[in-house]
């Protein structure tokens, strides 16, 4: 269904920058991606553990959280993957405008929806971070025993298995689990935060 013709756009008086200017920092999505076990939600917790340590304004939007309530009317068809992923755009763009710095972990498998989002918020407000992880390690991981079950052929159109993971393309940060430590990922994340202006 498209917007109603009849309606209007109502502007508040506290714009985004005044929020972001009381709370001495910038406010944006950090977008995680990648295959289920890749270590999204880990390394979401631990990060917003720092930044909430460092006087950061910060809320974790979670895909198996998420799909508890806003989107559990929601599958994994690629219609409701789109649909998924649309609605949490949305749902980062008010918590931008509300001067929270957002961490999003959601698998987003595919590289027109997050390119979508991407669209949607203005230029260094989406941040896209690549949660590198091979098949084979993040199966051998398989830390809820989803991909045994899809494996099986109890779970249909599962991520990795028989449906695609679209690799970002140019992502401003990729962390490679099979590689680097919890402690790193989150630190190499604050780092580029530090980098480019966004906790000032
Ligand atoms: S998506 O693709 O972005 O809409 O998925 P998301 O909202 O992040 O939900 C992923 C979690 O749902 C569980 N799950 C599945 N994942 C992939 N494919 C299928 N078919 C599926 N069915 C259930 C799974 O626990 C995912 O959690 P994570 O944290 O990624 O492991």
């Amino acid at each position: 269904m498209t917007k109603s013709k009849h309606i209007a756009w109502h502007d508040s008086i506290v714009s985004k920058e005044a929020r972001q200017k009381r709370n001495k920092h910038k406010s944006a999505v950090l977008w995680f991606t990648g295959l289920s076990g890749s270590g999204k939600s880990t390394i979401t917790v631990e990060l917003e553990r720092k930044l909430y340590q460092l006087g950061i304004y910060t809320y974790r939007l979670d895909g198996d959280n998420i799909r508890h309530g806003l989107n559990k009317n929601l599958g994994f068809t690629p219609e409701d993957r789109a649909e998924n992923i649309r609605r949490i755009g949305e749902v980062s763009k008010l918590f931008i405008d509300a001067g929270v710095l957002t961490l999003t972990a959601f698998i987003s498998p595919y590289r027109e929806d997050r390119n979508l989002v991407r669209a949607l918020l203005p230029d260094k407000e989406f941040i896209e971070v690549y949660v590198k992880c091979s098949l084979e390690a993040c199966e051998e991981r398989d830390p809820k025993g989803l991909y045994k079950k899809a494996r099986a052929g109890a779970i249909a159109g599962f991520t990795g298995v028989d449906a695609p993971y679209e690799e970002p393309i140019a992502p401003e940060l990729t962390i490679d689990t099979e590689k680097q430590s919890i402690e790193e990922a989150t630190q190499q994340v604050i780092n580029y935060l530090l980098e480019n202006d966004y906790l000032t």
